[in-house]
């Protein structure tokens, strides 16, 4: 079975990789000769647990390649998979389509036998009908059918998500559509559920379930913020909710809000949908409007500890989205740094693998550290932004001596609070007075 994948990036080459490594043949296409180059070189454009292996292998044993031809990609593949970006669009905020479309209208002029075009990029409802009409007008005689096949993977977590997915979720409208997608996901058979439905219902189901997370999270936030006044503890809190297995015990982590490339701009393109067709999704029109307002908050809240001296220096832990990742996109923890420079020039930066993205948003606007120790040195408070496990496990006694006046925002609750106290911290962190 030949597989092309169009667009290389978080979902693409670690899809790719994935089902090279399955035994599929696997060709990724990208826009971008950088890119491709890298890859060719043999080297990793991002950064995911356990890819770099995989990457290798796989591309020794020649079950995957990457080009920047389209053509010899399509040419001959049973699926061709849309994995390019869906990013906001800058005023409307509903998902920018171009790079959709425009992969769709390449596609369809190579399209040489049956072939199933899957739409693995977060799309709205509907769009899979304007993919099939593009390949029409551009070419009438191309035989194919377009699927929705929306991509649940974490980023962080993208390579053992590809093999341990909870669910594959498969919108075809056709039969014969349905049989090629069995083939190419028949590794999965005896993994997860399979759910067969309607390809409208598929590209719902994705910006729903991203929606229902975001405001999850947004709800243990406030709940949080609720502790924090009323004297409880919002992890004893949620953990006495994710005990309840209607509810879950994920994503109850209160924090900075919700960030990434994928929570934020899909619950403002489901908002949107909803005003398109008239149903008006109110809990996540608020979700999103409160998640904003608590960046600019916590922002605030880190400000406010260097109120007697603010030339004192800010030493950041974190910047990537989330623990595990290079990406900054839409990261809570850069639109926090954003908010704190508005107040302070004395700001010096970490993160274990997200340094160089960071530096392409914060620029000259702030220091870079080589370490965590580095950034706490003559630090009057240090503030944790990022859910690495190296920040938890951060050597207190040693951050004390180094830092001017001993204060920790922990804004993701990671570090030890009762410790840092002991040892003579001034420690906040989200939920508990
Ligand atoms: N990142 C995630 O964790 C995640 C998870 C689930 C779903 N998604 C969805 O998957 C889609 C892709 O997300 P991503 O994070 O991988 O994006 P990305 O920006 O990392 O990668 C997209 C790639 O597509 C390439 N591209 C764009 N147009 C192209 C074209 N015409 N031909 C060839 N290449 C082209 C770009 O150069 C880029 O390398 C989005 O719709 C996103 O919402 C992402």
């Amino acid at each position: 079975m030949k597989l092309a994948i169009i667009g290389t990036g978080y979902v693409g080459l670690p899809t790719g990789v994935g089902f090279a490594e399955l035994g599929t043949n696997v060709v990724c296409v990208d826009k971008i000769p950088a890119k491709i180059d890298c890859l060719n070189r043999g080297e990793l454009t991002l950064f995911e647990d356990g890819l770099d292996e995989l990457f290798r292998k796989n591309v020794a044993s020649g079950k995957i390649r990457f080009t920047l031809d389209m053509q010899s990609a399509v040419s001959g593949a049973d699926v061709v998979m849309l994995a390019v970006g869906t990013p906001p669009h800058p005023v409307t905020k509903e998902a920018d389509l171009q790079y959709i479309y425009a992969a769709a209208k390449e596609l369809a002029q190579y399209l040489d036998r049956y072939t199933v075009v899957a739409t693995k990029s977060t799309v709205p409802v509907g769009t899979g009908d304007e993919i099939e009409k593009i390949i029409h007008e551009v070419n009438p005689s191309a035989d194919f059918d377009v699927v929705s096949i929306p991509e649940f993977l974490r980023e962080g977590f993208a390579i053992h998500d590809f093999f341990n997915p909870d669910r594959i979720v498969i919108g075809a409208n056709s039969e014969r559509a349905k049989e090629v997608m069995r083939k190419l996901y028949a590794p999965f058979v005896d993994k997860c559920s399979f759910l067969w439905v309607k390809r409208r219902s598929s590209e719902t189901i994705k910006y729903a379930s991203n929606a229902f997370l975001a405001m999850k999270i947004h709800y243990i936030n406030e709940m949080a913020d609720f502790c924090e006044k009323s004297g409880a503890d919002i992890r004893e809190v949620a953990k006495g909710m994710g005990l309840d297995t209607r509810i879950g015990n994920k994503f109850l982590n209160p924090g900075p809000g919700y960030g990434g490339s994928c929570f934020p701009k899909d619950t403002n393109a489901m908002a949107q949908m909803g005003r398109k067709y008239g149903s008006i999704l109110s809990l996540i029109e608020t979700t999103i409007a409160k998640n904003d307002e608590r960046k600019a908050k916590m922002g605030q809240r880190v400000i406010d500890t260097i109120k007697s001296n603010p030339e004192g220096k800010i030493a950041v832990l974190g910047l990537a989205f989330k623990g595990g990742t290079d990406d900054c996109r839409e990261s809570p923890a850069i639109d926090i740094v954003k908010e704190m420079i508005k107040h302070s020039h004395n700001i010096c930066v970490y993160d274990p693998k997200a340094m160089q993205n960071a530096k392409a948003i914060l620029g000259d606007n702030v220091k870079y550290a080589a370490s965590m120790y580095d950034a706490c040195e003559n630090a009057d408070v240090m503030v944790i932004l990022t859910e690495w496990e190296d920040f938890k496990y951060i050597d207190l006694s040693s951050i004390k001596q180094k830092m001017h006046s001993a204060k920790i925002v922990d804004l993701r609750n990671i570090i030890d609070g009762q410790k840092a106290v002991e040892l003579g911290f001034e420690y906040q962190c989200v939920g508990k007075a």
